[in-house]
């Protein structure tokens, strides 16, 4: 996920360009660049790492770079740690200096997206004398256009379509050619991106955002097309190169909830984000059923010869680690031990040179997880990272690491990058007990098929999330929760718990179903609200009994459970079904609802559910 803008107009682009941008950093901020072109002199690129701030201070807020048509890109790493030389903009020539470029290069671009077969492409592009300055997949798709534009010089349509027929993977690309001044080229498949136009002037972005300041009427350009921006004006092509013909729309959003992609908060936003950032957690690790870890350096001899992993987090990422346990210890049959950060780096522990040490952190930067991953290597323990920002200080000192694909994630409740930790675990389960002999070739292929259909199912449950809106109103005065479950679905638990209480403050708890017996019990009182999590076949009895006996001392029940079990409705008052999934991988859907139940009694309660008071996105402190 990154942003990118462009403007081909009668203004000065620089200070637009920057604008745009600033509005699109939601979608990534690790660097940020511009190139801008004035007339038919050679292009202008300045590239900042870090926030747009460094690049806005670099330009002189844009008054330094002088040209009516630019483009301009907010940065989320996925190929090449945030850096200024692998910031966008790139460009067909050589290696830049100092990070501000005025070359003559014939394409310079901006992408958005992935793309998968980058090596391929760029092994053919080196065998024609390309020379790579960066480490992006973008690059290799400006050069490419370069390639083909200089190879049949037949013009940008051509060069486009010979691109996007070459290219596997996902993109937003916008890109300027040397002979072609005061005008954008772009081409788009499965990335967002919009076109705006007004009189004299026209734009591209990631998201409306970025230009509805200048323009509410914009052309959605579809999958596998290419634009022609001219000032005012924007032309269309499939890949043929036949002029398409399209309807402007009219946005009517407001600025704000434009940047939320038209949800009234991003945690809501970032829910729904779910089910692409999991295709792309398992894309990016499994190519024909195969798994290519790309930044993992374990060999099958580690692998079979781990005694014991430990899995250190805090918060949530703790909570994705005991739910791991149960997965890997039931595919992979190896001891797994699960650790808050915290505690972990102070107890003196005593850890077997055999062993795993996996460390999950969303940001990367969680003060706590940080030091017990110095602690682990101290000891001389491979350290593995599972960490959503890449070139974080936690990816950058572990040994190996496994990057979720969550994109960037605003809001303090994590909930998409949560996903995405659980199914690094699931694929790590399927690939260390596969080298252990604990999974067959059948069972993995089945298993890696069912994972596919995870995003699927979480779309269906999300299509019922006016019931729990209904039920979370009906219960926003509540003054305590209790989740309770008994394996994984206690892990499920603590997470459903934690949801509800850092946003909608209502104390909550979660307890292992079977201890509620031993002290928990006499805190339940009439009207106390129990939620049941119940996805495991056999421990479904168990975990109803233990609900029913909060009910017989006052308690109201909420079920969550799978389809067919509808028989749970003689019990509970108030039942939420999840489609069915192999069990190991309950967690992904039944936490989907959990997530709903903290969102919605936060907005009935009418709290800042994206930033909740006294917390912040990364802790790193201690
Ligand atoms: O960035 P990290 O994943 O290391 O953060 C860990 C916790 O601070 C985080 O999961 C926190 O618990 C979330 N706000 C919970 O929604």
């Amino acid at each position: 996920m990154c942003g990118i803008v462009g403007y081909a107009g009668n203004k000065q682009a620089a200070p637009i360009l920057l604008e745009g941008l600033s509005k699109l950093e939601y979608r990534g901020y690790d660097s940020a660049g511009i190139a801008v072109r004035d007339k038919d002199k050679p292009v202008s690129v300045v590239k900042a790492k870090g926030r747009l701030s460094k690049l806005v201070e670099k330009t002189d807020e844009g008054h330094a770079v002088k040209g009516t048509c630019g483009i301009g890109h907010t940065r989320w790493a996925t190929h090449g740690e945030p850096s200024e030389i692998n910031a966008h903009p790139h460009i067909s020539g050589c290696e830049p200096k100092g990070g501000t470029i005025t070359d003559d290069s014939g394409v310079v671009g901006v992408h958005n997206g992935i793309i998968e077969n980058f090596q391929e492409l760029k092994d053919k592009l080196l065998r024609h004398d390309y020379k790579f300055y960066s480490e992006t997949d973008t690059e290799v798709a400006v050069k490419l256009v370069d390639y083909y534009y200089n190879k049949y010089g037949i013009g940008p349509i051509d060069a486009l379509a010979k691109t996007m027929v070459r290219v596997r993977g996902s993109y937003a690309l916008a890109v300027m050619f040397r002979d072609y001044p005061g005008e954008i080229w772009v081409a788009r498949k499965d990335s967002p991106m919009i076109i705006g136009v007004t009189k004299g002037e026209s734009f591209v972005a990631s998201d409306v955002p970025a230009i509805l300041k200048y323009t509410r009427n914009v052309y959605y350009i579809g999958n596998l097309e290419i634009a022609r921006l001219t000032p005012g004006d924007v032309h269309f092509y499939n890949l043929d190169g036949d002029e398409i013909r399209k309807e402007l729309t009219e946005i009517t959003w407001d600025a704000e909830a434009a940047e939320k992609g038209g949800y009234e908060h991003f945690m809501m936003k970032e829910i729904h984000e779910q089910p692409k950032a999991i295709i792309d957690t398992i894309n990016a690790s499994v190519k024909d059923n195969e798994f290519c870890f790309k930044d993992i350096n374990l060999t099958p001899e580690m692998i079979r010869n781990f005694k014991q992993i430990y899995i250190v987090a805090c918060g949530s990422a703790y909570h994705v680690g005991v739910a791991a346990q149960y997965v890997l210890e039931d595919m992979v049959r190896i001891p797994v031990r699960v650790e808050l950060a915290s505690e972990f780096r102070y107890r003196n522990p005593i850890l077997d040179k055999d062993s795993l040490c996996i460390l999950v952190s969303q940001s990367g930067e969680t003060a706590d997880t940080l030091a017990a991953l110095r602690l682990a290597k101290e000891k001389g323990v491979r350290t593995l990272a599972v960490v959503n920002v890449i070139g974080s200080s936690i990816a950058r000192e572990a040994d190996d690491i496994f990057y979720t694909m969550a994109g960037p994630e605003i809001a303090v409740a994590t909930t998409k990058a949560y996903s995405t930790q659980l199914i690094a675990f699931y694929l790590l389960a399927l690939w260390f007990g596969r080298i252990r002999e604990v999974i067959d070739h059948d069972r993995c292929i089945a298993l890696l098929d069912e994972m596919r259909t995870i995003p699927a199912k979480i779309e269906k449950i999300l299509e019922d999330k006016e019931r729990l809106q209904w039920f979370a109103s009906k219960f926003s005065n509540a003054h305590d929760i209790f989740f309770i479950g008994r394996g994984i679905d206690f892990a499920i638990s603590l997470e459903g718990s934690l949801k509800m209480k850092e946003i909608s403050y209502i104390h909550s708890e979660a307890y292992a179903a079977g201890e509620l017996k031993h002290g928990t019990i006499s805190l339940i009182e009439d009207g106390t609200l129990i939620i049941g999590v119940i996805t495991q076949g056999a421990l479904y009895e168990k975990t109803i009994s233990n609900m029913v006996e909060c009910k017989s001392r006052g308690a109201y029940l909420m079920g969550l459970t799978t389809y067919g079990n509808y028989e749970i409705e003689d019990r509970a008052d108030f039942v939420a079904y999840i489609p069915k999934t192999d069990e190991h991988f309950t967690t992904s859907l039944a936490v989907i609802p959990l997530q709903l139940m903290g969102y919605y009694m936060a907005v009935a309660r009418g709290l800042d559910v994206d930033k909740p008071r006294n917390l912040a996105k990364s802790v790193t402190v201690e």
